[in-house]
C-alpha cells in the first residue's frame, strides 16, 4: 500500500454525566464539543479517531455515553484506552462501550500498526505497564515486523518537568524504552495527562503529547499549573513511508469560567 492515515488524537476529555460539570470553572463537555466541531470544520479524509484517556472525571455510564455521542459526530472509527481516571470502568471489558467505542487494542491501517497500551495502576495517578502489556507490546511489533509501528498510552514514558521528578508520570519507563530500543519499526509514541503539547525525538522516534480539550497544564519547578492555553487535539498523518507529519490544534478562545488559580496540582 501507498497511503498516508490520518488520526485525530483527543485527549483528557474529563466529562461528567451532567453535561454542565465543571472542572476548574471550565464546562468540560462545551470545551469537547467546540474541539470537535473545530475538526469537523478543517479535518479532511480522517481516518481514525484516538482518545488517550481521562475520558471520565466522575466515572459514571452517562458520561462515557456524552463522550460516545459527541465522537460520533466524527463519524470516523474511534479507538480508546484508559487513563487514571477511568479505572472505575475497565473500558474493553463494558458493555456500554461496546459499539460506542472500538473495543480492539491494536489495529492495522495501510502500511502501519496502532498500539493502544494500558498504563492504569488501581487507585494511583501515576501509571505502570505491566509485565503482561509489556509483553504484548514486544510480540506485536515482532509480529508485525513489516509495518511502521505507533504506540499510544496514557501516561508520559518522559519527564516533562523542569528540575523535578514527575511523580505521576509512567513508573516504569525504562521497561517500555527497552521493548520500543529492541525493535526497529517504531515511528512515534504518543500520549495525554499531562494536559499539554509536547514534542521530542529519542533514538528516532518520536515522542508527542496532546492538549487536554479542556483545561491545559503547565510545568513549574514547584509542580504543574494551570496554563492559558486553549483546549485542542493532534492532528497525526501516519505516511507511508513510516514519517509522520503532525500538528496541535487549539481552540482561539480560552474556555468561559476558566479559573487561572496559580495553585500546584
Ligand atoms: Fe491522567
Amino acid at each position: 500500500m501507498n497511503q498516508s492515515i490520518k488520526l485525530l488524537q483527543f485527549s483528557d476529555t474529563h466529562l461528567f454525566a451532567d453535561g454542565d460539570g465543571r472542572m476548574k470553572g471550565v464546562k468540560t463537555a462545551v470545551t469537547l464539543e467546540a474541539v470537535v466541531d473545530l475538526a469537523k470544520s478543517v479535518e479532511h479524509e480522517v481516518d481514525y479517531v484516538l482518545v488517550t484517556g481521562d475520558i471520565s472525571q466522575d466515572c459514571t455510564p452517562a458520561s462515557y455515553e456524552l463522550a460516545a455521542e459527541i465522537f460520533s459526530r466524527l463519524g470516523r472509527p474511534a479507538y480508546t484506552l484508559p487513563g487514571n481516571h477511568d479505572e472505575d470502568i475497565p473500558l474493553k471489558q463494558s458493555p456500554l462501550m461496546s459499539g460506542l467505542f472500538n473495543a480492539e487494542n491494536h489495529f492495522l491501517a495501510g502500511d502501519w500498526i496502532v498500539i493502544l497500551l494500558d498504563s492504569v495502576i488501581h487507585g494511583m495517578i501515576a501509571g505502570r505497564l505491566s509485565h503482561d502489556e509489556l509483553v504484548r507490546l514486544d510480540n506485536l511489533l515482532k509480529k508485525h515486523a513489516d509495518k511502521h509501528a505507533l504506540v499510544c498510552l496514557h501516561h508520559n514514558p518522559v519527564n516533562m518537568r523542569p528540575d523535578r521528578e514527575d511523580p505521576v508520570m509512567l513508573k516504569n519507563p525504562d521497561d517500555f524504552f527497552a521493548v520500543i530500543d529492541s525493535h526497529a519499526n517504531v515511528r512515534a509514541v504518543i500520549w495525554g495527562h499531562v494536559h499539554q503539547e509536547h514534542f521530542e525525538e529519542r533514538r528516532g522516534v518520536r515522542l508527542m503529547a496532546c492538549p487536554s480539550t479542556c483545561i491545559q497544564f503547565k510545568p513549574t519547578s514547584t509542580g504543574v499549573t494551570i496554563d492559558e492555553q486553549t483546549p485542542g487535539y493532534r492532528r497525526i498523518v501516519l505516511n507511508a513511508d513510516g514519517s509522520v507529519t503532525t500538528k496541535v490544534m487549539r481552540l482561539s478562545a480560552l474556555p468561559e469560567g476558566l479559573e487561572v488559580t496559580g495553585e500546584d496540582l
